[in-house]
């Protein structure tokens, strides 16, 4: 893909890193007339090369409405009102949207979020750099930051007012931080998911998430034609020990029998393994430096809360910048790091509790090996006859609701109610 327009010298923000973060917030301050600057270490076509996970939660989608680019979503998405959860051979619903007041999620893949916000910035002719090497952040902590990079061989460098890092896990943004100033809190899960895409129907209607004796798997979709299908294996794997016939076994013993029976294999057109992290650095701000995404946080996939993690920080950073462009007031900006932090914190609960709750432990400390099994059965067993249980389940896998709006929700006479809250306030 070619670059659309000059690169400028200056801009307000420079943006680091074109995965569904850096897109999304370089597509929403564009549209609210915000100079931004998107570099990205690698190709398009590298970029849109890489298979991640596909459920949006309706913030997301909300979000991605609100940059313009939810036209194909719309039209090729499936949207899902449960999820279904299988134990002990048998598979049982999450009626999400009754259990939630009517919310749902889609279905569509990241690649496809990607593409879509790719296409949007190329005929939008904000600037955009693919293949930018060696990017180096300087003076973050000042009022002048700056970003230096090397293109087609010519080294460059870009003077902004605030600097988005939305590179990813392993990006330079987070880097940069001097030692002192970040903390990190990290768990690395004893095994990985191989993953593989085939254009075969899907197994079920909606989701299934298995908790087997052999360990977890996942039945996903792309759309009515192509499956996205998991199981856990070891982190010894290599892809090429998984054949498509050893891979497509596998998922059908780890299945309920009715559901193993109506399984449609097929030749793998895609075939990964993913390891498994919960990762959060704190604060996410440094200066002029905000992170945003992956280059923030990771969370285990099993609660398909990674790209909508990545949202939520773009909502709350680009609603700050509009706030700091148009008003000159910095109370956004100055509140992202902890609010987005609190965020972040309950979906990482939320993915560590559902890879707990649902993959096979190896035997050794903790609930884990015949025990844990057993104690997984037993909370599954009662998850999907406790209305309160599932409530809680459902409400999380469709996506919290923000703080403005949980602020504004609270009141006094409601369960849950906040003391901290000044009681003055009348009942709604
Ligand atoms: N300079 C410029 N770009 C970089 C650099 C660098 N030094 N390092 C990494 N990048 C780019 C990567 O090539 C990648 O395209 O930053 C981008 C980061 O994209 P993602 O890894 O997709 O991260 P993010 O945009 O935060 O998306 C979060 O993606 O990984 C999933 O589960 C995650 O769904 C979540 C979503
Ligand atoms: C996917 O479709 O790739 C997917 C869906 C749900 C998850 C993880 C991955 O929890």
């Amino acid at each position: 893909m070619s670059t659309p327009t000059p690169i400028p010298h200056r801009t307000q923000v420079a943006i680091i890193g074109a995965g569904p973060s850096g897109l999304l917030l370089g597509q929403l301050l564009h549209k609210a007339g915000i100079d931004n600057v998107v570099l990205e270490a690698r190709s398009a076509e590298y970029v849109l090369g890489r298979i991640r996970a596909g459920v949006l939660e309706q913030v997301c989608v909300d979000l991605l409405d609100e940059a313009g680019v939810g036209e194909r979503m719309h039209r090729e998405g499936l949207v899902h009102g449960g999820i279904e959860l299988a134990f002990a051979g048998a598979r049982h619903r999450i009626d999400l949207q009754t259990l939630t007041g009517g919310k749902t999620v889609m279905v569509y893949g990241q690649t496809e979020v990607t593409r879509d916000l790719m296409d949007a910035r190329a005929a939008s002719g904000a600037p955009i750099v693919y293949e930018a090497a060696d990017v180096q952040l300087h003076d973050f902590d000042s009022a002048t930051p700056r970003v230096s990079y090397t293109h087609e061989g010519v080294r460059h460098e870009l003077a902004c007012d605030f600097i988005a890092g939305c590179d990813g896990f392993h990006g330079v943004c987070r880097a940069s931080i001097p030692k002192e100033r970040i903390q990190h809190f990290e768990r690395v899960y004893p095994f990985g998911w191989l993953g593989i895409l085939a254009d075969v129907p899907p197994v079920a209607d909606e989701l299934i998430y298995s908790n087997h004796a052999r360990g977890f798997a996942l039945c996903s979709m792309r759309s009515k034609t192509r499956v996205r299908h998991y199981v856990q294996c070891s982190l010894q794997d290599k892809v090429e020990d998984w054949s498509d016939a050893r891979f497509w076994e596998e998922l059908k013993s780890r299945l309920d029998p009715e559901a193993a029976e109506h399984m449609v294999t097929g030749p793998s057109i895609e075939k990964s393994i993913a390891p498994l992290r919960s990762f959060v650095a704190e604060p996410m701000r440094f200066g002029q430096l905000f992170l945003a995404g992956d280059a923030a946080h990771i969370v285990p996939p099993t609660g398909a809360k990674g790209l909508n993690l990545a949202a939520a920080d773009v909502r709350y950073l680009s609603r700050a910048f509009m706030e700091f462009y148009a008003d000159k007031r910095s109370a956004g900006i100055d509140d992202y790091s902890r609010k987005a932090l609190r965020r972040v914190w309950k979906a990482e609960r939320f993915s560590w509790y559902l890879t707990s709750l649902l993959h096979k432990f190896p035997a050794g400390a903790g609930d884990t090996g015949e025990v844990g099994h057993r104690m997984q059965t037993a909370e599954l067993d009662y998850l999907v006859h406790s209305t309160a249980a599932m409530t809680s389940l459902a409400e999380n896998y469709v996506g919290l609701p923000f703080e403005e709006l949980i602020e504004r929700s609270k009141h006094p006479g409601r369960p849950g109610y906040s003391k901290s809250i000044p009681q003055k306030q009348k009942p709604l």
